[in-house]
């Protein structure tokens, strides 16, 4: 094994490396505070790396007296403060008893241990072999207080990441307040970098989005209590010459589902400054005495072989040491979701003739959406009111979940459990367990209101409703929906000075109930959703293993947000369906077999009325479904491989390919069909290049460096055969192609 922490005790210089990455960072001499040195692709150690420091005299506020190269404006830094020579925003600021800013936070002592600590109560990513990782802790002690900061690195043997966080204990007498709390933050020496991230809103979700830095501060976030439809907790700083196969890749993402701040600010001398955590905007934290406050994790990939490669790092990580239970690695089932099918208009009847079509069809869950409680007949009321509509379901859940077992299919149920509507039971009782400013006006989304999670009681109260449904009934998935975002932020638990602390209270609480969920059903699947895609970010991952993308099924809008997505999320935890035409989102007509040759690159299911499909649809469907079955560990647990961009070209290509490289599936779809059309070939990746590969159960067989190098040809050879060209029936748009390649043993 690779010595992963390799520390220089005279000179106190730290360099963690797995024999691909190295990262470098020191303790300063006269300050006592860290100092970065390097991030990036493997350098060999040496016993003093002191020839790395850089300091020119510039004109700037000086820390020690005589010393004109003391400025911490003019030092790439770890973990930087703000106030004390350093003009750019901080990694860290707390408010002190007397009213200012001003911390002092200096190495007292490290530890070095095999493996990675959990964070209490925070999503994160685990080992489970000690000898998969080490972690580093540096301790470093307020000289103005009696704080002190933890900071943590944990390096992975397998994988070109490294987790970061932070932690403050309060060990004086005093209450401090945190008002910035970043996981992690790199000081790069040059601003040769563009920026990647992905934007949105509900129904166009993950957009890719890439500029040059500019000199000043850019950044992303959320303030909407979750991670949010309109920025992923994601970003990457890339070389301009970087693609999606070469360059260098330094990718940031969060393992948090709340308020997030990504940010990168480039100073005058050129350094890029990179951060994430938790928003420090709206936030403050009271740490009183004994009390400590523990940063979420935030992961730093490098990737020397471009965007693909850093995407195959997450890929793996999240998949294989962020997801956890029993669901992690099992193949998922295909499913069927009512909603798109009957929306609020259904009833026992309705429901079991969509389950009994889809067992036919070889569909192996059932999923009930919204609509099954209370008196929700619309978006207009009932959330709270968790006890089952008996004139919809006369035998209740209980009942519908039996029948649905015993047509061989498993049974799922949607919840949005943060949620509610003034009409209910729930609402009368505790009107001031909403989020909202007593005396002030507060507003609505979609009819709804948000429950203070903040509040033990509140989780423990849903937790009994919930629990009081999942233990009648035979219930193997849920949908955990949330169609809101957060306003007028205010909890009627807390004091004036702890309001700040709401956001993130949520948000730990949401976590407080999954994990109480997870304990007593093991064996339940998670799927969360947040109106489509608003939270499919890294922290909800740790509770459930695949999420609901996009509520936009649309075949064509669906290629960028599954590319898009794919920067970050494994295709294990990318739920996307099939759904009928034209599209309920955008009114586009596409085929049957577009729209099944998208969502296969997911967890895929489907999201309509089969009952109303011709006999041919149905048939072509049982087929679809016999493929995907016989090829889902390969789309779930392959590499994935991004070929052509939806958001640069009129054709999208992606491919999946086995770990073996004995197998993989490649996916073509052309938006626009063209007349006349040029040469095409389309150069494949990730095969080996001396297996000699079947294509599509054809008698064609190509070498993999052949296929890499030469490419699928796309045009075909007409020879002697001019009039079969001008019989042939046009292509039409959104058309598609899957190409399927198996190693022929020689
Ligand atoms: C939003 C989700 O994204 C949809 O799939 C569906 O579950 C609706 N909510 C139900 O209200």
């Amino acid at each position: 094994m690779t010595k992963k922490i390799l520390i220089n005790k005279d000179t106190l210089e730290f360099h963690l490396t797995n024999g691909k990455i190295s990262y470098l960072f020191r303790v300063m001499e006269k300050s006592n505070q860290l100092e970065h040195l390097y991030f990036g692709k493997k350098i060999n150690h040496r016993d003093n790396f002191q020839y790395l420091l850089e300091r020119e005299v510039r004109p700037s506020n000086n820390l020690f007296e005589g010393d004109h190269t003391s400025s911490f404006e003019h030092i790439k830094q770890e973990y930087p403060a703000f106030g004390t020579t350093d003009f750019r925003y901080p990694a860290h600021q707390i408010r002190y008893p007397q009213g200012d800013r001003i911390s002092d936070f200096q190495y007292d002592h490290f530890k070095v241990f095999k493996g990675k600590p959990l964070l209490e109560g925070l999503p994160a990513t685990y080992v489970e072999d000690p000898d998969e990782a080490e972690t580093l802790e540096i301790v470093l002690k307020d000289s103005y207080s009696e704080m002190a900061l933890h900071l943590f690195y944990t390096i992975f043997a397998e994988y070109d990441a490294i987790a970061r966080s932070a932690k403050f204990i309060n060990h004086g007498k005093e209450d401090y307040y945190l008002k910035s709390v970043m996981s992690a933050n790199i000081d790069f020496p040059d601003k040769n970098f563009e920026f990647i991230h992905l934007n949105g809103a509900w129904a166009r979700e993950n957009q890719l989005e890439r500029k040059p830095v500019i000199t000043g501060v850019q950044s992303i976030g959320s303030t909407r209590g979750a991670s949010s439809h309109a920025h992923n907790p994601f970003f990457a700083l890339v070389r301009p010459d970087t693609t999606e196969h070469q360059g260098e890749v330094y990718g940031f993402s969060l393992i948090y589902s709340g308020n997030f701040l990504a940010q990168v600010e480039v100073d005058t001398y050129q350094v890029t400054r990179a951060m994430i955590g938790v928003n420090p905007f709206d936030f403050s934290w009271q740490l009183k005495p004994n009390e400590e406050f523990q940063t979420p994790e935030a992961m730093i990939v490098y990737s020397d072989s471009g965007l693909n490669g850093m995407s195959q790092t997450f890929h793996e990580l999240y998949r294989t040491r962020l997801a956890r239970g029993q669901w992690r690695d099992r193949e998922r089932p295909i499913l069927i979701n009512n909603w798109e099918a009957t929306y609020f208009d259904f009833n026992e009847e309705k429901i079991l003739n969509i389950a009994k079509n889809a067992a036919d069809l070889g569909i192996e869950l059932f999923v009930l959406d919204d609509g099954w409680f209370g008196e929700r007949h619309d978006d207009t009321s009932s959330l709270g009111d968790w006890f089952v509509n008996k004139d919809k379901l006369p035998e209740g859940i209980n009942g519908l979940s039996k029948k649905i077992h015993e047509l061989g299919l498993k049974f799922g149920l949607w919840f949005e459990p943060e949620m509610i509507c003034k009409d209910t039971k729930l609402y009368k009782e505790h009107p001031d367990w909403i989020i909202h400013v007593p005396g002030k006006r507060f507003s609505h989304g979609r009819n709804q209101f948000v429950l203070d999670f903040s509040r033990n009681e509140v989780v423990e109260y849903i937790f009994k409703l919930m629990d009081d449904i999942l233990v009648d009934s035979e219930i193997d998935y849920i949908k955990w929906d949330m169609n809101r975002y957060i306003s007028e932020a205010f909890s009627n638990d807390l004091l004036p000075e702890q309001q700040g602390e709401i956001y993130h209270r949520y948000i730990l609480g949401v976590y407080r109930l999954y994990e109480k969920l997870i304990e007593k059903y093991p064996h339940i699947l998670f799927e969360s959703c947040a109106g489509g895609g608003g939270r499919l970010d890294p922290g909800m991952l740790y509770y459930a293993p695949q999420a609901w993308a996009s509520d936009d099924t649309d075949a064509v809008e669906r290629l960028k947000i599954q590319y898009g997505s794919s920067m970050v999320y494994p295709l294990s935890s990318i739920g996307s369906h099939v759904s009928a035409i034209p599209n309920h989102q955008v009114g586009r007509v596409t085929s049957l077999e577009m729209r099944t040759n998208v969502a296969y690159f997911g967890t895929f299911g489907y999201e309509l009325d089969l009952s109303v499909l011709s006999n041919e649809e149905k048939e072509q469907i049982k087929q679809d479904i016999e493929f995907y079955k016989m090829h889902r560990k390969l789309f779930q647990q392959g590499t994935f491989i991004r070929i052509s961009s939806p958001f640069t070209n009129n054709e999208t290509a992606w491919m999946v390919v086995s770990k073996d490289q004995s197998e993989a599936i490649i996916g073509h779809y052309e938006v626009l069909a063209k007349p006349n059309r040029p040469y095409e070939r389309l150069r494949l990746k990730g095969l080996a290049d001396d297996k000699l590969y079947q294509i599509n159960d054809t008698d064609i067989a190509r070498y993999g460096d052949d296929l890499m190098q030469i490419g699928l040809i796309f045009g075909e050879n007409f020879i002697g055969k001019a009039n079969e060209y001008w019989a042939k029936e046009k292509v039409k748009d959104y058309n598609s192609k899957l190409f399927y390649l198996k190693e022929i043993k020689c």
